[in-house]
């Protein structure tokens, strides 16, 4: 495993739609394993292919949801597309191609995803909240979305004093 760099936003890698996966090999494997160590080693909560500049659809999301004394599970992403969403929600947003900057977006409460795991199997996975969001920030980034562009706002400098302490939760 290695770590992979992180594109920022101006990066016109992140403005581009990606393709999807058609391989599920060993090199799929490694950028999946990259992108965990990467994940990590950033403290985040999701990373796209292409924020390391890999213009294929695959996306990891971790999932926090989990009871107390257990370990945040890495979901892999592999073609994933939303399939059933319902509610609102309006939270602030932050994304490791964008350091630093905080910006609330409104998306689906709980949603559904359709994706394939590494070795090209087809599940489903639901997620709320947090989860739910992040699910949406990475599908994005696979049509070459950023946050910033969707935001209703950006978090003034107070509102980000505040979340400071829990930025970790909410870099994705
Ligand atoms: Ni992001």
């Amino acid at each position: 495993m290695a770590l992979r760099n992180i594109l920022t936003q101006e990066d016109p890698s992140l403005g581009k739609k990606c393709r999807e996966v058609t391989a599920f090999n060993q090199r799929l494997h490694q950028l999946l394993d990259d992108m965990a160590e990467t994940l990590m080693h950033a403290d985040g909560v999701g990373l796209a292919a292409p924020q390391v500049g890999v213009l294929r659809r695959a996306a990891l999301v971790l999932e926090t949801n989990v009871p107390e004394n257990e370990n945040p599970i890495l979901i892999e992403l592999i073609n994933p597309v939303v399939i059933e969403a319902s509610g609102e929600q309006h939270e602030a947003e932050g994304c490791l191609s964008v350091p630093g900057e905080y910006g609330i977006v409104s998306r689906p409460e709980t949603v559904k995803v359709r994706a394939q795991d590494r070795f090209g199997n087809f599940f489903e996975v639901s997620g709320e909240g947090l989860t739910a969001r992040c699910f949406c920030h990475e599908i994005d980034h696979l049509d070459g979305i950023v946050f910033t562009s969707k935001c209703e706002r950006m978090l003034t400098d107070e509102e980000l004093q505040a979340i400071q302490h829990r930025s970790e939760e909410t870099e994705d």
